[in-house]
């Protein structure tokens, strides 16, 4: 007879319904609306725990239950509460009411429709810590470089280098946004085929990564991108994650340590442009200039019996200040290049473009240039990607 261990999930579903005064801050009625719907799911028993909270104008939804990732009903009540704090948003008339929500009807899953998901099923250990990261003013493939770094890097994560449960190293899925498919790729024997991919973080993404030696999941990444989906530009996919951390995994400041360095991310100001991931602590997960620059929140929770035991907001430590310090700079370097790349993003990244209609207004004004060679290999390049 085999012994079947109770497993718990954690869901984390966000979408921005609307905020206030632009794209800068959700509304607290918005939060106790959908605070009010997780709480009476949680008194009826469907889920055990929940947090509600935000980073920049994304509303985040933070769950555990025994349903398993995927399960429809968990994804209809986010998708309830979604939808009633849109409507408390469209009463007070916040700014891009309902924004994230392409659908009117739910159909089993949120996947598709708008929001954000990032969920985990596991056998909790004696002491669970888990960390949740929320995103503001960028994308999905922002949690590449740390994410690669915390998994894969001997120079960020010491136990990848002395601890018999880390050593073996751990297994990486990266998902193409493009084709919708994905695939496993093993560190450290792959890693220069892993960064070939994720170094072009638009397409590839790590969605998840698993423990090499048992398969154990270790963290994983909400890949959704509206804008794709949508076919058309209603906001940047805003991302959140899921890691594990401590006794066979990173440490907690093994799992943070990237984040010390601002790297460049997409999604800044009309989701047009390239900016600094400024980590920041809940009272500051709020974007005001040029709507940014993009903010990053971590949230630390023990998980026990499926409650959700915290949080610690953790990035609120002076041991960032200095980090902040350097986004800021690095923010007002890139503002400088003004509407040129590579703050801008390049033409086929922008979700805003007057490309096209600047073309055929000036389409009968290009003329040949004599003994010009028309190039071929760039374009074709481009095109390939
Ligand atoms: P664990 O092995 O319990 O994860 O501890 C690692 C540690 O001490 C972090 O600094
Ligand atoms: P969000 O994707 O966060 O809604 O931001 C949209 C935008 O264009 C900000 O400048
Ligand atoms: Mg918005
Ligand atoms: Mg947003």
């Amino acid at each position: 007879m085999g012994f079947s261990v109770e497993k718990t999930t954690i869901s984390v579903i966000k979408a921005d319904i609307g905020s206030l005064a632009g794209h800068h801050v959700v509304h607290p009625d918005t939060i106790a609306v959908a605070t009010k719907v997780l709480a009476e799911a949680k008194s009826r028993g469907l889920i055990i725990d929940f947090y509600v909270t935000n980073v920049g104008d994304d509303l985040e939804l933070i769950m555990t239950h025994r349903k398993g990732v995927d399960a429809p009903e968990i994804h209809e009540l986010a998708w309830s509460a979604f939808k009633e704090a849109a409507s408390v948003a469209k009463e007070l008339g916040l700014y891009a009411a309902g924004q994230d929500l392409l659908s009117e009807a739910f159909s089993g899953n949120v996947r598709g429709l708008g929001p954000g998901v990032a969920e985990m099923e596991f056998a909790e250990r004696p002491s669970e810590p888990v960390v949740v990261f929320m995103a503001d003013k960028t994308e999905p493939g922002a949690f590449n470089l740390p994410v690669f770094r915390i998994f894969a890097d001997p120079f960020n994560t010491a136990g990848l280098v002395i601890d018999p449960k880390l050593h073996e190293g751990f297994k990486f899925e990266v998902y193409d946004v493009f084709e919708g498919r994905s695939v496993i790729l093993s560190a450290p024997e792959e890693l220069y085929d892993i960064l070939a991919l994720i170094g072009t973080p638009g397409r590839y993404i790590i969605r998840r990564v698993f423990r090499k030696k048992d398969d154990e999941i270790a963290a994983v990444v909400s890949v959704e991108r509206l804008n794709l989906m949508a076919g058309r530009y209603i906001g940047k996919d805003d991302p959140v994650a899921v890691i594990r951390a401590q006794s066979g995994f990173p440490a907690l400041g093994e799992v943070l340590e990237p984040f010390s360095f601002p790297h460049l991310v997409a999604g800044w100001m009309r989701g047009s442009h390239h900016g600094p991931l400024m980590p920041v602590p809940q009272r500051y997960a709020k974007c005001t200039r040029f709507d940014g620059p993009p903010r990053l929140i971590g949230l630390g929770f023990q998980v026990k019996n499926g409650r959700l035991i915290g949080p610690a907001d953790l990035f609120d430590d002076p041991a960032f200040d200095e980090t902040r310090r350097l986004a800021q700079l690095i923010a007002d370097y890139m503002r400088r290049h003004g509407p040129f790349m590579p703050h801008r993003l390049g033409p086929e990244e922008m979700e805003y473009t007057t490309l096209p209609s600047v073309l055929n207004k000036l389409k009968d004004r290009f003329t040949e240039v004599k003994g010009a060679i028309k190039a071929k290999g760039p374009k074709e390049k481009t095109e390939m990607l």
